[in-house]
């Protein structure tokens, strides 16, 4: 074998154990964000009066970074901010390397009180992504309406507090009130988005818009749903591929969404999330899940408000 031929074979195969596996998203301002993320809310949700610091969770993210999510979803009402603080410092990967989202929920009716509670329980000047955890709120409930809101963000982002800002639980109307005034383009909606919530709607609603679709409870139909229409379907797939109902449903989830978020407290878990990248479903068996999971509308999160509210 030519020499310089070997030394570049070497080098390729060398890229493919050190490259991240992870793709990056860019967005329309031009930051990046790993496309996965690990979340810190669901099962690790803590309650306000807990103070302590929960050593299993702050361990939990450490593993999961040095894994290779370098993307943490957190919240002003999961109470883990603290965690993820704490985390970040112990995993000596440099801060600039991570991307940070934080959501405003517990702090509404004050932004700015939010972002700098935020900012301090996180040991952080600046999050890389700041949301609006959801549209069901008004001047009635919070003292406040989404475009009041929107402009605070805009001005904590013109501030250097945020790199990016966006919504979380969004439906068409409500991204609708923020473009019709927004200077600052919310480049993210964060939603529940499995087999059982497809939101066609929204998907060509964003693509149209630019905004990036980032996907959360992506296992719910072997999490929370698990007798559901599509079982059967995924149970064959995953033997077909010779791997596990969840790659099936991450694969499925990363081909329609840009974005997704799980978590798992177990490291082989964390691992197979990230080697769900590897994993391309055929064009037969994306169309057997969506058909099989649009047999049943299944909300595990915001199940009344996205019922009742106007
Ligand atoms: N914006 C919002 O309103 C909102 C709402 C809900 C969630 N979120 C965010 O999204 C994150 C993820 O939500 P989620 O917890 O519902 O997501 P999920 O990833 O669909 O479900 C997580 C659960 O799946 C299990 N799991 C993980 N990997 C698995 C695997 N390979 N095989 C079998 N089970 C597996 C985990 O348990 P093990 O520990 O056993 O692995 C955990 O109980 C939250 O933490 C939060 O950050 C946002």
């Amino acid at each position: 074998m030519d020499r310089t031929f070997a030394i570049l074979l070497l080098l390729a195969v060398l890229t493919c154990f050190v490259a991240p596996k992870v793709p990056t998203v860019t967005f329309t301002n031009g930051v990046k964000a790993p496309a996965i993320a690990f979340g810190t809310g669901t099962f690790w949700h803590k309650k306000e009066s807990d103070k302590n610091i929960n050593r299993t969770l702050v361990e939990a993210i450490k593993t999961a970074i040095h894994e290779g999510y370098y993307h943490i979803d957190t919240g002003d009402d999961y109470f883990t901010e603290k965690e993820v603080g704490i985390a970040i410092k112990e995993s000596e990967v440099p801060r600039e390397k991570l991307f940070i989202t934080t959501k405003l929920d517990k702090f509404l009716s004050d932004p700015r009180k939010g972002l700098e509670t935020s900012l301090k329980n996180l040991q952080l000047d600046y999050v890389d992504m700041y949301l609006i955890h959801s549209p069901f709120f008004n001047k009635t409930t919070h003292g406040i309406e989404i475009e009041q809101v929107w402009k605070i963000m805009e001005s904590q982002y013109n501030q250097n507090l945020t790199r990016v800002i966006g919504v979380s639980n969004f439906r068409i109307k409500d991204i609708i009130r923020v473009l019709k005034i927004a200077k600052v383009h919310p480049e993210v909606n964060q939603l529940e988005f499995h087999p059982y919530v497809q939101s066609t709607d929204l998907q060509a609603f964003a693509k149209e818009n630019k905004i990036f679709l980032q996907a959360y409870s992506p296992l719910a139909p072997i999490v929370y749903k698990k007798d559901g229409p599509v079982n059967e379907s995924l149970q064959r797939i995953a033997e077909n591929h010779k791997t596990t109902q969840a790659q099936v449903l991450l694969a499925w989830t990363e081909a329609k969404y840009n974005m997704v978020i799980t978590t798992s407290g177990k490291k082989h878990h964390m691992k197979e999330a990230l080697d769900s990248y590897d994993l391309r479903l055929s064009k037969s068996e994306t169309n057997e899940i969506d058909s099989e999971g649009s047999k049943l509308l299944y909300r595990e999160f915001w199940k009344d408000q996205f019922k009742n509210w106007p």
